[in-house]
């Protein structure tokens, strides 16, 4: 099988495509052919071995693992032996975590992990892509910043994975949605339902007072230091991006009327990712979840699409596909649109 591999931390060229055995599902193993997977900020991370701590995580001199990639959709090709939730031929949507390896044909993954079946109605580059986003920020709008109808929510970083996610799910939660984007991106986070755009070129929005209950910012390009006053008495700051700050604030902030809280998707149990994954599934298939992609590109130019996470300026997911060429409808898609509309399958 084709995968996409690195053996040093680097820049964007250090992956590339490279043929390896086919894997053969073991006791309680999945093997799912990958249709899709994202090329996203953890993976930037893994790749190039900074910011210091993703080094903890990949390895302290080389990387540990050598194919990249987490969130992936598929097909159920082959079960080992003892499997029953799924069958060959389940589609399949998922995210391996810290165990990477879906920048591949095949990945395998436990049945008891996080994965689940997707429903017919969502395309594969959409299911990768929401695993990417959605999947982190549903935990932190329910579960940190308990948005309920008619809180005041302000998503910052509105265009990238995460914020996306974060306006569809806020306003799916019954929230008023201020989203803050660069200027190109303000018509894109407009089609996703936020009640007001907030372009942070013209706009600081760290100077509003008492305006919102949950200020989350999906990029980590502020500080509760500077939002604490734009936060109603009660509120939370969310971040995704960890720093001593936040680490120090999330405890001390306890004892005051707001609050800084900072989560990790990796750190969470694949058991409380199931029932999530299976919600996002549901939510998608209804339309009310509708991923914005960035580009979606063959694996042999997945170091593409590592530039593209580089920079910093995506709008959505970066997603490559493992379909063979004579499958594919041309070498990359610009999906300035934000759609994915392969056929199911
Ligand atoms: N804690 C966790 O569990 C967890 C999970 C997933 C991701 N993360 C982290 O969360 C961060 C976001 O991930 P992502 O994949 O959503 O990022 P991303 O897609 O790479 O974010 C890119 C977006 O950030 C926006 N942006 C850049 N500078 C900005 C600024 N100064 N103010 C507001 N927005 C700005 C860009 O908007 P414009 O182009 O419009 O400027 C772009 O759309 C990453 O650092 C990632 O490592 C953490």
């Amino acid at each position: 099988m084709r995968v996409a591999a690195y053996e040093r931390y680097g820049p964007p060229e250090v992956v590339a495509v490279s043929e390896r055995p086919e894997p053969v599902p073991g006791e309680g193993q999945v093997r799912v052919r990958v249709h899709a997977a994202v090329v996203g900020s953890s993976d930037s991370a893994a790749r190039s071995g900074t910011p210091w701590f993703a080094r903890l995580a990949f390895g302290l001199r080389a990387p540990k693992r050598h194919v990249l990639g987490s969130e992936f959709a598929g097909v159920v090709d082959a079960v080992g032996p003892g499997v029953t939730r799924f069958a060959v031929g389940d589609r399949a949507f998922g995210a391996t975590g810290i165990d990477l390896g879906a920048h591949a044909e095949h990945v395998l993954v436990a049945e008891s992990g996080a994965v689940v079946r997707l429903p017919d109605e969502v395309g594969m580059a959409d299911a990768a892509a929401i695993c990417d986003g959605a999947l982190t920020a549903l935990p932190f709008l329910r579960d940190a910043g308990h948005v309920r109808p008619g809180d005041r929510v302000l998503v910052n970083g509105a265009s990238g994975s995460v914020g996306a996610a974060a306006v569809q799910l806020a306003k799916h939660l019954g929230a008023e949605v201020t989203a803050v984007c660069g200027p190109t991106h303000v018509e894109l986070i407009g089609r996703l339902g936020a009640d007001r755009v907030i372009d942070y070129t013209r706009e600081d929005f760290t100077q509003a007072r008492g305006e919102y209950d949950v200020i989350f910012d999906a990029v980590g390009k502020s500080t509760f230091r500077r939002c604490r006053r734009a936060l109603l008495a009660g509120g939370s700051f969310l971040t995704t991006v960890p720093s001593w700050a936040i680490m120090f604030q999330q405890l001390t902030s306890k004892l005051g009327s707001r609050r800084a809280v900072i989560m990790f998707t990796g750190l969470r149990k694949d058991a409380e990712k199931l029932p999530d994954l299976e919600e996002l599934g549901t939510l998608a298939a209804a339309g009310g979840l509708r991923p914005p992609i960035e580009r979606v590109l063959p694996l042999e130019q997945i170091a593409a699409g590592h530039r593209i996470v580089d920079c910093g300026h995506k709008g959505g997911s970066v997603v490559v596909t493992m379909a063979p060429a004579e499958h594919r409808a041309g070498p990359s898609r610009p999906a300035a649109s934000g759609r994915m509309t392969e056929p199911a399958s």
